[in-house]
């Protein structure tokens, strides 16, 4: 029988796994700081080597301090599935540990990626369906540019119907690019982008919270079609309130999650 190991040995052993095993992340540089408000940003990042993504994921990204400690935060990836460099819109919230680091990164600086996507905010949680419902708050809006930015994703979809609800006119990040994307060819007239706007008024834009607007029929008014069981696919993103209302909302009418690998009606992320 072998000697029991010494704490010497066991640290040596330990970090001779640590040597041998990949890492779980990889740096990167930021290559762009775009901003929509002082507290709303995108960045655009270096792909990491090797990094896959379905879009709609997440990955954890870490900032590191002048000692080397990291605080690592989810965040969604905006950018397309192939697209050669990462992109990630950003709120900095008041007093919160990742935000007061995330204020002083510009061009140039580093951010640790950890190696792959995660998460069920993607299209194959959902079953066929006609009609993709895609409701966003804040900066829940970003996996589903990155969802609109693999067009080929959308193919099964006859209608898709985008809201992003923000307190202000300016937070309405991508709102251009979504216009472009809505008038492409490859689109075709598919997309139907609605704006909400709650703390101003913004001619265009309505100016209630999402489950208010579903239980006034609003919505559903603007985008030219109902939200049903039979045709509808939906997918909810950001505050946790209006996850949490969504999924009461769409329970009550029989949409389910998807479960134990059987494709569902509704799938949700939560940021907070
Ligand atoms: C799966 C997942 C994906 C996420 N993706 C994104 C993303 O793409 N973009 C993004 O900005 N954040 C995203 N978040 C939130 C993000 O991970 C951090 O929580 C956020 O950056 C704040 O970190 P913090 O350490 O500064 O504060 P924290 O201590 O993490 O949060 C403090 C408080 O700030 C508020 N808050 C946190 N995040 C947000 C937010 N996004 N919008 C509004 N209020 C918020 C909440 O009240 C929270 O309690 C995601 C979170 C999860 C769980
Ligand atoms: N957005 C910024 O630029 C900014 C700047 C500084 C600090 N912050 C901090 O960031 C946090 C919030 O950021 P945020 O404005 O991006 O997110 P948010 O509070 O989730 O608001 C985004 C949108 O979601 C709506 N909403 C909120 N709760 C809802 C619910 N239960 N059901 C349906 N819709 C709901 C909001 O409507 P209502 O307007 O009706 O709430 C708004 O239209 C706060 O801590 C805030 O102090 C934000």
């Amino acid at each position: 029988m072998n000697a029991p190991a010494t704490a010497e040995q066991l640290a040596m052993s330990k970090a001779a796994d640590a040597q041998q095993k990949p890492a779980r992340w990889q740096r990167s540089t930021v290559l762009d700081v775009r901003h929509w408000t002082p507290e709303v940003r995108s960045l655009r990042i270096t792909r990491p080597h090797g990094f896959r993504f379905t879009p709609g994921h997440y990955v954890r990204l870490g900032l590191e301090d002048a000692t080397g400690e990291a605080v690592w935060r989810p965040f969604s990836m905006v950018s397309g599935r192939d697209e050669a460099e990462l992109e990630f819109l950003t709120l900095v919230v008041p007093e919160g540990p990742f935000s007061e680091r995330l204020r002083t990164v510009v061009t140039g600086s580093t951010m640790l990626v950890e190696n792959f996507g995660l998460g069920f905010l993607t299209l194959d949680q959902l079953a066929a369906g006609t009609n993709l419902w895609l409701l966003a708050s804040g900066s829940g809006i970003g996996p589903f540019i990155s969802i609109l930015r693999t067009p080929a994703l959308c193919d099964g979809f006859a209608r898709i119907i985008l809201v992003h609800s923000v307190r202000h006119a300016a937070e309405l990040a991508y709102a251009d690019e979504i216009r472009q994307i809505a008038a492409s060819p490859i689109i075709a007239g598919r997309l139907h982008y609605i704006p909400v706007v709650t703390r101003e008024a913004l001619p265009g834009a309505l100016n209630a919270r999402i489950p208010a607007l579903l239980e006034q029929s609003l919505l559903q008014a603007h985008a030219g079609v109902d939200l049903e069981l039979a045709h509808s696919r939906v997918m909810v993103c950001g505050n946790p309130d209006l996850t949490r209302d969504m999924r009461a909302y769409l329970a009550a009418r029989g949409f389910q999650s998807s479960r134990r690998g059987v494709a569902g009606q509704m799938a949700f992320e939560k940021y907070w």
